[in-house]
């Protein structure tokens, strides 16, 4: 058979601790997972009749078309035609192979999975199968381990110490998964590599490196350490906080940016830790900014951390670099809102300067909080406490009215000066999506300029401003993450469909389906195939849902396989008493359309020049042969004209 459950998991079965994971592992992993959950991870949904609905996370959109039915754990994107069940989901949304989704799956259930024993010759080629990915996020989650364990032994003393000094409880060292790094040279290093670890990989993702005379060593030594991942919760690199004060050393050291060999340039898998991708905190910080609709943006870990501990759960940090457009991306699928908090001193005005327009670009609102000079968040809250860092909040200006203020008081009100604000504000007023607001924000940008200013340059800023073009919607970059390519395949017709629909719900249909020829009768080949092949497979076993969208998932023709798990992913299209009677109702309408078709091929030979005379008589008894047939169509029931038509 074509392309079945089992055809996908043989080619994948491989990777992991020992030899191969039965089906039946396979499935009571995948029952007892929550693909909302799961999904939930990467995407926004909201219920929608009988499946959930959201933005698609394989290409970039903003109207939602992207589909989860939770009960049979399906997805299907009816704007870029990705689909499958959870664990292609996991491999898809993760860069993970088949196995690899499966283990991840499966430990968040709690269930450990058997192996099949194996054999010797599959034990190294599975050593090399594994996804470079894979491998990276292995190694970085024991390290972690590593990491954390340290932080209650002796070694790690000095670490929590410091982590109770900066006010930070047990509880929060455990939420944020903090740990610590020893003094000695090689302690981590010499851990990894007994473990198993490759030498090189641990030098590639940054936990050790090659001094100048040749030796390796821990990259990490005497610090807190900080695990940092990603929205989906994959641990892709760390932060080291220095515990020497030494003003020799780097006061924070991060994992290496690393690309994975074995992935398409263009995959977004290809790094495996971009500084400019990751938002530290997002993953912890998800729900609370899902909740309030807003996430707090500021400079350093340790203030995302203290703000946590203080009740401020939605505050996130772009790791001590200016904020980028993918990071304000990734805040965008969360949150509505940023507050935006800055240091009241120039460096932290330059930092505005550089952040709100990128927040404004990813169509995100927000306010400008400024802190009184010196502060950070952290100190700000130990300082002045809670409520006075919410007071902060509450009375913030909008963010374009911070970046504004913050233009003005670098400016010295010259016409120069104000020109080049007008330079810098206008591209931002125009990018406001909201008229309001966007008003709002002219009227203050207005004023500000005007102010004091003599009535000649007055009447210039209001034309300039005036000129200011409302925004022109972007359009939606089609980029597919699997782009499946459907030039020059037919479209699918709606009887096809309807066949389609009967025969995956209810595959016990299929011989009779076969039975009234129902299937030649396609005339999509794609979906010919494919229905042949859910016949072969329905007459050798029950086909239960989870051999259905391992089936659908494989069909190798891209319209096909979207229909077919599109359909899955709906509601049935009929009760079950009632499939019998759509299957003949679809397979007597196949048969009207395939009569009508051959009339219209024979009126046409008729009206042929080079017709014979013989040729003639004998495409009009075909005709009225036709024509007849057609007539019982129109006349009797459905049953009947099947019946009739295929001489049952
Ligand atoms: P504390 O000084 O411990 O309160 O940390 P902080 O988070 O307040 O640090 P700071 O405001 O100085 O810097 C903000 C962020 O920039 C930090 O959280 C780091 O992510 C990053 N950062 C700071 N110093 C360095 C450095 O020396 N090297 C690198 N790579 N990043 C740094
Ligand atoms: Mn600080």
């Amino acid at each position: 058979m074509q392309g079945t459950d089992h055809g996908r998991r043989a080619d994948h079965g491989r990777g992991g601790d020992h030899g191969r994971i039965p089906m039946q592992s396979v499935r009571n992993v995948v029952a007892q997972t929550d693909m909302l959950a799961i999904v939930r991870e990467m995407v926004e949904i909201k219920k929608a009749g009988s499946s959930f609905k959201g933005c698609c996370p394989f290409h970039a959109e903003k109207t939602p078309s992207f589909h989860v039915n939770p009960g049979l754990k399906l997805y299907h994107c009816y704007g870029c035609g990705a689909g499958g069940d959870v664990i292609r989901f996991v491999q898809e949304t993760r860069g993970l192979n088949f196995v690899e989704a499966i283990e991840m799956l499966a430990e968040r259930v709690g269930i450990t999975l058997e192996r099949e024993a194996e054999r010797p010759e599959d034990s190294a080629r599975r050593a090399e199968a594994k996804s470079a990915r894979g491998r990276m996020l292995e190694l970085d989650r024991a390290a972690q381990a590593w990491f954390r364990g340290r932080l209650q032994l002796p070694e790690g003393r000095k670490a929590y110490g410091y982590a109770q000094t900066r006010g930070l409880t047990a509880q929060t060292i455990e939420r944020f998964g903090l740990g610590a790094a020893g003094t000695g040279w090689t302690d981590l290093l010499d851990h990894l590599v007994r473990r198993g670890f490759n030498r090189d990989d641990i030098i590639a993702i940054g936990l050790a490196k090659v001094g100048d005379k040749g030796g390796t060593y821990d990259r990490f030594r005497d610090r807190l350490m900080f695990p940092i991942y990603t929205a989906a919760g994959d641990l892709v690199g760390f932060g080291g906080r220095d515990l020497t004060g030494d003003k020799e050393v780097a006061k924070y050291i991060n994992s290496s940016e690393i690309t994975l060999d074995g992935e398409e340039e263009n995959s977004r898998f290809k790094h495996f830790y971009k500084k400019g991708d990751c938002v530290f905190g997002l993953w912890q910080a998800r729900e609370a900014i899902r909740r309030t609709r807003t996430a707090i943006v500021v400079e350093g870990n340790l203030d995302v951390i203290t703000l946590a501990q203080a009740g401020f759960d939605n505050a996130v940090c772009a790791m001590g670099t200016a904020l980028t457009d993918a990071q304000a991306k990734e805040i965008k699928r969360f949150a509505d809102r940023v507050a935006l908090v800055f240091d009241g001193d120039a460096a932290g005005r330059k930092a505005a300067m550089k952040a709100v327009p990128v927040v404004v670009g990813a169509g995100l609102e927000g306010s400008y909080v400024v802190l009184p000079q010196g502060e950070d968040p952290d100190s700000f809250v130990r300082k002045f406490g809670e409520e006075a860092f919410r007071d902060l909040l509450q009375k913030a200006p909008p963010l374009i009215d911070g970046y504004i203020d913050a233009l003005v008081a670098e400016s010295d009100h010259s016409l120069q000066a104000n020109s080049v604000i007008l330079q810098k504000a206008g591209p931002l007023l125009s990018a406001i999506q909201d008229g309001i607001s966007r008003d709002m924000a002219r009227n203050y940008l207005q004023a500000q300029l005007t102010k004091g200013a003599i009535e000649p340059h007055r009447a210039t800023f209001d034309r300039y401003l005036q000129r200011l073009a409302p925004p022109t919607p972007k359009a939606e970059p089609q980029q597919q993450m699997r782009p499946d390519a459907t030039f020059g395949e037919p479209e699918v017709g709606k009887l096809e469909q309807d066949l389609c629909a009967v025969l995956v719900w209810y595959p016990a249909l299929c011989g009779q389906a076969a039975q009234y020829g129902a299937l030649d009768l396609l005339e999509h080949a794609g979906i010919r195939l494919a229905l042949r092949d859910l016949c072969a497979v329905a007459r050798e076993q029950e086909v239960d849902i989870d051999t259905l969208s391992g089936w659908a998932q494989a069909l190798p023709d891209g319209r096909a396989r979207r229909l077919i798990l599109r359909l899955l992913v709906e509601a049935p299209l009929c009760k079950p008493d009632q499939a019998q009677g759509w299957l003949v109702q679809v397979t007597w309408r196949l048969q009207e359309r395939q009569l009508k078709r051959e009339r219209e091929q024979v009126t046409e030979q008729m009206k042929s020049r080079e017709v014979t005379p013989e040729k003639l008589a004998e495409l009009s008894t075909h005709l009225s042969d036709i024509m007849r047939r057609l007539q019982e169509f129109a006349k009797a029931g459905a049953r009947q004209a099947v019946a009739a038509a295929s001489g049952i």
